[in-house]
């Protein structure tokens, strides 16, 4: 029944944006694909609610480069980037501001975030001319699967699989596989494989190595928490 009521608020939102998406593309033409994207962006973002994260979704699947099922666009987050891409699953939270970014599925994104296409938009070589007409390098960024960026962190360089990005933190190198980086600017704390951080998840029935096919099997976590926690129940008692 639920996933019916989906399907019908889905079809509901696409054919209600449907003008809005001709538009945008008409205004592609004139004016080129990030423009007409980023203000149609602008547009829905306003929209509060449960409503508006449909019809953003709606809007976003049919415009930009990719946007998967389920994926959450929260309210007030803007797209400069058409180009942009957001995966299954994965949840932008309020109020973010988002370049031409490939965030893939699972990826959580807390409230406030702002992440850009590295910090060089602008040469600043010349003092001849002003700043603002000077080229500039867009460097591409990718929000590995089912990583975490926390509230209010700026991101300028890519993240890899499965990384905790702390609140406030400032992204300017990239962050490998699995790290958990804070701070400003952003610095790799510790690696989620470590078995510590594996005992310390263990009670949540999280995975040590990945998601299936990524590395080893939630089983062979299981089993080798076991044999430590026997380990250290032996060296207790000796
Ligand atoms: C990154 C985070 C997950 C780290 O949690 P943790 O692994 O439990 O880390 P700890 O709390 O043990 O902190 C380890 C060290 O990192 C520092 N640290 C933790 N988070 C930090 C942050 N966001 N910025 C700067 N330093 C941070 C701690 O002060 C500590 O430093 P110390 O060893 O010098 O005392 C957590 O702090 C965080 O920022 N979560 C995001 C929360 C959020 O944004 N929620 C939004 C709603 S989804």
């Amino acid at each position: 029944m639920k996933s019916i009521l989906k399907q019908m608020v889905r079809m509901i939102c696409t054919i209600l944006v449907l003008p809005a998406v001709a538009l945008c593309r008409l205004q592609a033409v004139v004016g080129g694909r990030d423009r007409a994207f980023s203000g149609w962006s602008q547009f829905f973002a306003l929209f509060p609610g449960l409503c508006g994260v449909h019809l953003r979704h709606a809007f976003c699947r049919q415009v930009m480069s990719g946007c998967a099922d389920g994926a959450w666009i929260g309210f007030g987050t803007i797209f400069s980037h058409a180009g942009a891409s957001i995966g299954k699953s994965a949840y932008i939270g309020n109020f973010c501001s988002i370049g031409d970014v490939a965030i893939e599925d699972d990826v959580l994104i807390a409230s406030h975030v702002s992440i850009m296409n590295g910090c060089r938009q602008h040469g600043t070589a010349r003092l001849d001319i002003p700043i603002r007409e000077q080229p500039g390098v867009y460097e591409p960024v990718t929000i590995g699967r089912d990583s975490w960026i926390g509230e209010h962190a700026t991101v300028a360089a890519s993240v890899g699989k499965h990384c905790i990005i702390g609140a406030g933190s400032v992204v300017l190198k990239p962050i490998p596989d699995y790290s958990i980086a804070v701070g400003v600017p952003a610095r790799v704390i510790r690696d989620r494989r470590t078995l510590t951080e594996g005992i310390q998840n263990s009670g949540e029935s999280s995975q040590i190595g990945g998601f299936e096919g990524e590395g080893q099997s939630h089983q062979q976590a299981l089993d080798i928490l076991q044999a430590v926690t026997e380990l250290r129940t032996a060296a207790d008692r000796a």
